[in-house]
């Protein structure tokens, strides 16, 4: 039985969150602290980063709004390959990246170049190749890439028969229960888009070490299977795709939430962005907090206990399964984000200032308001035994969590967990639904035909 949670934590996870307090991961190497790296290759002509104007914390007042055209044209801009002369070596790429602190992996291959130290690795800024997973350093890491792999489902595998049958019943949900089903597919069928582009177009090039990679490419296909879970159950109860995937462009609470996240995406996608400066290293860390402590952390956490409220009074069980998934692998994502932020400050300590740390509060602050706000908007009255009321209460119980899981002091040490259950529920029945109604044995290129 695992001890109290707001959340799944799989066994292997309990001891970090046992050591949360403290900004060391348990199973992480001891670090060797700020060695000369040996450059497998002289990287070409490393230039100064250049510090980034940042977006103002105060993202609730002056966050860029989403349907701003200038948005779209960040993210083409930084998909663009500026194309510069390269050194042509024995085999060679063109990588404008090469330009911050850290290496890419793109860099022209340093042929017989000395063989690479686990040593060598660091988090972010390393100078050594990147294109090689191991000798591991960071093995919590492999481990999770591992079990997150062991975890693999697909959306298509839960029935979503009786949930189509409930939602065509006129009488089968009230228009309070059918908001919240709406508002739920709305703000997650966007939101996991945003993390996944914020994987992909925003934190991987800065991460430089390959098992930490490896571990957000796995992430970034999980990220990929939760959309396709949306747009299933969308698609199974016939909703209205334009109504829900708008929602984040057409509802406030909704578009509020992830205007405060795009701040972070669009800072860290700029081509000019490099780490390596005190300022951009904390401009990544803020990034890193922004999306793994607050919108997987906190963001998500009125949807998990509102679409798994229903489950539990046996409606809507498919989507609510669905649900459970998603949280059992948002739980992983959640302790990934943790152990990777904790090592980064562990190896770069200089980072963690009064200033940042403060900001940080500030953040998880504006985080609360913006999910109670959601919380109030998805449940005008009581509905499932719920209130906004008992989430103002809940938001503060993880959001003290969140911040302790990376080292800052708890704020909101008195709250309770008004949801005991959650943790219950996940641990007892996720076995049961696994084994007795998924489909596990995959088809792999089942769809093709030889003849
Ligand atoms: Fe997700
Ligand atoms: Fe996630």
């Amino acid at each position: 039985m695992l001890s109290f949670d707001d959340d799944f934590t799989p066994p292997d996870q309990q001891k970090t969150d046992a050591l949360a307090a403290k900004p060391v991961q348990s199973e992480a190497k001891p670090v060797q602290q700020a060695q000369p790296a040996q450059p497998v290759q002289q990287a070409p002509q490393v230039q100064q980063s250049q510090p980034v104007q940042h977006a103002p914390v105060s993202a609730m007042t002056q966050a860029q709004t989403i349907a701003q055209p200038q948005v779209a044209t960040q993210v083409a801009d930084a998909a663009k390959p500026q194309t510069q002369p390269q050194q042509v070596n024995s085999i060679s790429f063109a990588p404008e990246e090469a330009q911050g602190s850290g290496v890419t992996g793109l860099e022209t291959i340093a042929f017989n170049a000395k063989r690479l130290r686990v040593d060598d690795k660091r988090i972010i800024n390393c100078r050594a190749d990147l294109n090689q997973l191991v000798p591991f350093k960071y093995e919590w890491a492999w481990k999770k890439y591992m079990d997150s792999c062991a975890n693999h489902w697909m959306p298509q595998e839960i029935s979503m028969a009786r949930d189509i049958a409930l939602w065509k019943d006129p009488n089968g949900l009230s228009d309070d229960e059918r908001l919240i089903v709406k508002r739920n597919l709305g703000f997650f069928s966007t939101a996991d888009s945003l993390v996944a582009n914020n994987l992909v177009l925003a934190i991987y090039r800065h991460i430089t070490n390959p098992e930490c990679r490896q571990y957000l490419l796995r992430q970034s296909f999980e990220e990929a299977v939760h959309t396709h879970a949306y747009q299933y159950v969308i698609e199974s109860l016939g909703l209205d795709e334009g109504e829900i995937f708008n929602m984040y462009r057409e509802v406030p609470v909704i578009h509020d939430k992830d205007a405060f996240e795009l701040q972070f995406t669009q800072e860290l996608a700029d081509p000019n962005f490099h780490t390596g400066t005190p300022e951009t290293d904390q401009r990544f860390l803020r990034n890193l907090i922004g999306y793994y402590g607050i919108m997987e952390g906190l963001f998500f956490y009125v949807g998990f206990v509102q679409m798994l409220s229903f489950g539990r009074q046996n409606k809507m069980t498919g989507a609510s399964e669905q649900f459970q998934y998603i949280l059992r692998d948002e739980s992983m994502h959640l302790n990934f984000g943790v152990d990777l932020i904790n090592q980064i400050r562990l190896e770069n300590p200089h980072l963690w200032t009064p200033e940042f740390e403060k900001e940080i509060v500030e953040l998880f602050d504006q985080g609360l308001e913006l999910e109670y706000r959601y919380a109030v908007d998805t449940m005008p009255r009581g509905v499932l035994g719920l209130n906004a009321g008992m989430f103002s209460e809940y938001l503060r119980f993880i959001a003290n969590r969140r911040m302790k899981q990376i080292g800052l002091p708890g704020k909101y040490d008195s709250a309770k967990n008004p949801f005991p259950w959650m943790s219950e529920m996940l641990d007892l029945k996720k076995e049961k639904n696994f084994f007795e109604t998924r489909v596990i044995d995959y088809q792999t290129g089942g769809a093709l035909s030889w003849e």
